[in-house]
């Protein structure tokens, strides 16, 4: 449709209408079957009501979305096609690692390729939009849905966000590549949670957000800033309070920061009934206040909850607000509809041929396999990996994730779960003869995940299970213990007090360790988990978190070699819950603690080291690289120049492998304090044994910039430090100084 055309539709349509665009309930009250993604599975509202909403969400299906929109649009008046709209944030059928995982590859490339397979496989099954990228900035792994992050780093995930959108909608708005939602396999995107959901006091679910505007512009918005400006079509508001006001009624959030500022001109959605949820809060006396906070601050969606559909036409007509506002927001909301060719084909993408061919299909789990092996991280290796596929040695692989087939996130919905490869049948495809225990259940006795799932302990012989985890373990020359987190206990309400294994998990590793202390440990987890006891009984240990479709083929390929690990941390890895947050960029303090221990008049704890397990951007490989003193093209720059700064980088190590070489920053002084060091570049380097390369990276007066003590964004004259190396604890520097 042209646009003059949009206007006269919104022109002919009614108040009631209008509001209609403005409501998205769940697909199941039109239809049985889908997923109920909150606390209400729908919203009071009348048949009448139901059939003029403007979008629903989790479904998904060729055929019965394909029912759904014909039925829909025949009885709608104006015949309104529906947005539909689902939480595909790592893979529809092939499902992909979680998105902190995809963050510990640093591979803008990849983490495209997998949001474009994405949106193909999506748009198959009928979907519009996925409610993805999740760009909340985390440091605090307590937190559940640090698994939906790509980690503590603002440029990273700018850098991974802005590559999410590109795959999804085809392409970007800078770049001008021709962003066509229309086209077959574009799906629109949705960013989230705006804003700051990811720094909830004590990492506790939907908690307070107490942080500066200063940390709020300089941490937690970048991202997000950025998805929007590469095109992103969508934002979804997140739960959280800011300055004390819930996102959903923030007007200086929305109207000023996002659409003013940051120029956002897309739909605006919130978050699951979180209009209605001010009323708790406790900023709103009923929905109808609730609404009217929402409508002011520019909200043009209500997910699932009545405030919109219940009182937003009284409001107008009571003159409390204006109509303009409904006319605007059912602007952006009709406008979405056109640029995905809804008006001319409500069916988009949506196709059953298309499901049989793409869904899990071999190049998507292909994919999916070489993205997974690239997200592990190594943390330690004294020579005992990789293993060897052709020796006599036996091998025995314990631990409840041997065989378990649950090894994605807990926003994964495939249609056909029991595709997913687990590490048993993946060293099987390698490997005969190893052994293969579980030795004990996945979570505690009495633990719950998020779905209130429990553990059924009554038919286990848990003595059995160990003693026969035991007797492989005592036969075996090494012995690979596949241990971590039941993937319903990380993501949406799986925040969690402490970051320790289950216990049953630690005991069978003591005992395993008292009959063979060749034990390679794997970890699969949604979040950093407490290591330092594993480390000490492990001769290597790789964390894979939840890796996916393909997971169990991908460990495999790094254990036996065919896949040399390098995967970074994206997120720090603490020594214990009592560091948290714990992270790299943080700030010197007038008291710095040199050597991270007490006692003194000095930042840190008296039991515990200031120093993380293990810090962001670290990962081992299989093989040594080594990287040369940092040099720089000049030792100062003005406003308008650029500045190499460049290493060698040489793989002094017996195998191919990959390096991510990271550039950090530093800004020595500044009229605010500055963080010790800033992420600003990545380059990954691929050597063969005894190759080496070279490495540079450009650094602009643009890069330096941050939020002064006027909070203006301004870069200021003086000495800066570029750090180049293997990950964020590198003290290989050289200095400049910026004079404008
Ligand atoms: C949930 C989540 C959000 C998700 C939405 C729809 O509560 O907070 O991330 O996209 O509801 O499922």
């Amino acid at each position: 449709m042209e646009w003059k055309e949009l206007q006269n539709l919104l022109k002919d349509m009614s108040l009631e209408e209008k509001v209609g665009q403005m409501v998205q309930i769940p697909a199941k009250v039109m239809v049985s079957g889908g997923i109920i993604t909150g606390p209400a599975e729908t919203v009071e509202m009348t048949e009448e009501m139901i059939s003029l909403v403007g979008s629903i969400l989790n479904r998904t299906g060729a055929k019965t979305l394909k029912q759904i929109q014909k039925n829909f649009v025949e009885k709608h008046p104006h015949h309104i096609p529906l947005l539909i709209m689902f939480d595909v944030i790592n893979g529809m059928e092939t499902i992909f690692p979680i998105p902190l995982a995809q963050g510990c590859t640093f591979s803008p490339k990849l983490v495209e390729k997998m949001a474009k397979v994405t949106a193909e496989e999506a748009a198959a099954r009928g979907v519009h939009v996925t409610f993805s990228p999740m760009l909340d900035l985390v440091r605090d792994a307590r937190w559940g849905r640090v698994m939906e992050s790509t980690g503590e780093d603002p440029w990273l995930n700018a850098e991974l966000g802005k590559a999410m959108v590109r795959g999804y909608q085809g392409g970007s708005k800078i770049s001008g590549d021709n962003l066509d939602l229309k086209r077959e396999g574009n799906i629109a995107g949705c960013l989230k949670h705006f804003a700051a959901y990811g720094a909830p006091e004590g990492g506790r679910e939907y908690d307070n957000v107490e942080i500066s505007e200063r940390s709020l512009r300089e941490d937690y918005l970048p991202a997000y800033q950025a998805a929007v400006e590469e095109g992103c079509a969508m934002v979804m508001s997140s739960f959280n309070t800011w300055n004390r006001i819930p996102s959903s009624g923030n007007r200086w959030l929305m109207r000023k920061v996002l659409r003013e500022e940051m120029g956002f001109d897309g739909v605006l959605i919130s978050d699951y009934a979180a209009i209605e949820e001010m009323i708790c809060h406790g900023i709103a006396e009923d929905g109808k206040e609730a609404a009217k906070h929402a409508i002011e601050a520019g909200m043009d969606i209500d997910m699932v909850s009545s405030a919109y559909i219940k009182h937003l036409a009284e409001l107008v007509r009571s003159g409390e607000v204006l109509e303009s506002l409904v006319d605007e927001a059912v602007m952006r909301i009709l406008k979405l509809k056109n640029d995905l060719g809804l008006f001319e084909n409500p069916y988009k993408d949506a196709s059953e041929e298309m499901e049989r061919l793409l869904l899990a299909c071999d190049e998507h789990r292909a994919l999916a396999r070489e993205a997974a092996a690239a997200s592990f991280v190594l943390l330690k290796n004294e020579e005992i990996l990789p293993l060897e596929k052709e020796s006599e040695e036996k091998l025995a692989f314990i631990g409840p994730h041997v065989d378990n087939a649950q090894i994605y996130g807990s926003w994964s919905f495939p249609e056909k779960p029991e595709g997913t490869v687990t590490v048993k049948q993946g060293v099987e495809q390698k490997k005969n003869g190893c052994m293969y225990e579980s030795g004990c259940p996945v979570m505690e006795k009495g633990a719950v995940t998020r779905s209130g799932y429990r553990e059924d302990y009554s038919g286990i012989n848990l003595e059995q299970m160990e003693n026969a985890a035991l007797e492989a373990a005592k036969k075996a020359d090494k012995v690979v213990l596949c241990l971590g987190e039941h993937s319903g206990q990380t993501g949406e309400c799986a925040s969690k007090a402490s970051l320790r294994l289950p216990q049953q998990q630690l005991d069978l590793l003591r005992k395993v360790h008292r009959v063979n202390s060749n034990i390679v440990t794997v970890i699969f987890s949604g979040r950093p988990v407490e290591l330092k006891e594993i480390l000490e009984k492990s001769k290597a240990v790789i964390m894979v978190w939840m890796p996916g479709t393909e997971g169990g083929n991908a460990i495999a390929d790094v254990l036996f070699g065919d896949h040399v690990p390098e995967g970074k941390l994206a997120i720090t890895l603490p020594r214990s819950v009592g560091q948290v947050p714990i992270y790299y960029n943080c700030f010197m303090t007038g008291r710095p603690n040199r050597d991270g221990n007490s006692p003194g008049f000095v930042n840190g704890y008296l039991d515990e080291t200031t120093k993380p397990l293990y810090p962001f951007g670290y990962g081992l490989s299989y093989t040594k690289f080594e990287i040369s003193d940092v040099t720089l093209s000049a030792k100062c720059m003005g406003k308008d120049d650029i500045l190499r700064a460049k290493v060698t980088v040489k793989n002094t190590g017996q195998y191919v492998g990959t390096e991510t070489v990271q550039m950090y920053l530093r800004d020595v002084k500044g009229s605010v304090v500055r963080p010790v060091k800033m992420l600003r570049g990545v380059e990954k380097v691929t050597l063969k044994p005894g190759e080496s390369c070279e490495v540079s990276f450009e650094i602009n007066e643009k890069m330096l910039r941050f939020y002064n003590i006027d909070m203006n964004y301004v870069s200021e004259s003086g000495e800066f430090w570029v750090y180049i190396g293997s990950d964020s604890s590198t003290e290989k520097k050289e200095g400049f100084l910026l004079q404008i």
